[in-house]
């Protein structure tokens, strides 16, 4: 339970972190400071994400020669071209492997030897039900099979539906977007700036970052100080009834 006084704080402290965030076009050329990247990405991966798989990544890039090949990889967009640093927001659904074996390992820590039933269930959660999702094949023929199988069950009662491959995408892209807004919204309490961007060429970006056939980009953000010219114009949303339902 927060204190009213402390409630009353972070809800001010919240508003001023969100109305401060801002797509940050073009940076300061020399004012910036690494160690918001660092304290951002910590807070980053404590975002909510899917059954605890993490099936993220981050990539820093800030030596010249990468971030001008970045630059060009987001089609010389000008947050691009004038970033100090940029952070490549990466899926990894190939890894579910090694990160349903961390949580299965950690759950048996915590429970030991003769698990509760809590804790038989999360040892089978990450032991049958995880290998189940993400175990997918390239032809979408295993997808194909349980779909059939959660369509059927579902005519009797409430079930997930999406089990197929690109479900699972979704799925982690999902999760990988969370840590993407934690990151910039800490940015901004770290007295620093950073732009979405999803402009930019996904087979280049993965070459310089030599990633792995199944791995995919979720997001490219750039990161520096705003300068004015930075932002491009007032906020613009549509109207809260629209959207609220
Ligand atoms: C997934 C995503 C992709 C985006 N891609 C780009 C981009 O490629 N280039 C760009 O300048 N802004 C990009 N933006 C920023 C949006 O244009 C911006 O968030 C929107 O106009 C609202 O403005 P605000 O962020 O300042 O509130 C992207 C935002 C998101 C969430």
């Amino acid at each position: 339970m927060i204190e009213n006084e402390n409630q009353n704080l972070w809800s001010a402290s919240f508003e001023s972190i969100v109305n401060q965030r801002r797509s940050v076009r073009k940076f300061h050329p020399e004012d910036y400071d690494p160690a918001a990247v660092t304290e951002s990405l910590r807070r980053a991966q404590l975002a909510p994400n899917s059954s605890n798989m993490q099936l993220w990544e981050f990539y820093r890039v800030s030596d010249s020669s990468s971030l001008k090949a970045m630059g060009e990889a987001c089609l010389g967009q000008n947050t691009a071209m004038t970033a100090r640093e940029m952070v490549v927001v990466v899926v990894r659904p190939d890894l579910w492997r090694q990160r349903a074996q961390a949580n299965y390992d950690h759950v048996k820590n915590v429970h030991g030897d003769r698990p509760s039933f809590r804790g038989q269930s999360a040892l089978d959660y990450y032991g049958k039900l995880m290998p189940l999702l993400y175990n997918n094949d390239v032809l979408g023929i295993r997808g194909f099979f349980k779909k059939m199988y959660v369509t059927f069950l579902g005519l009797k009662r409430p079930m997930v539906r999406q089990v197929t491959g690109t479900d699972v995408r979704i799925v982690v892209h999902k999760s990988a977007a969370l840590a993407a807004q934690t990151f910039m919204l800490s940015m901004v309490a770290e007295g620093h700036d950073t732009c979405p961007v999803e402009g930019f060429d996904s087979v280049r970006v993965k070459k310089i970052l030599q990633l792995p056939s199944r791995a995919e980009i979720n997001m490219v953000i750039t990161c520096g100080k705003r300068i004015p010219e930075g932002i491009y114009g007032d906020r613009f949303r549509v109207p809260s009834e629209w959207v609220v339902k």
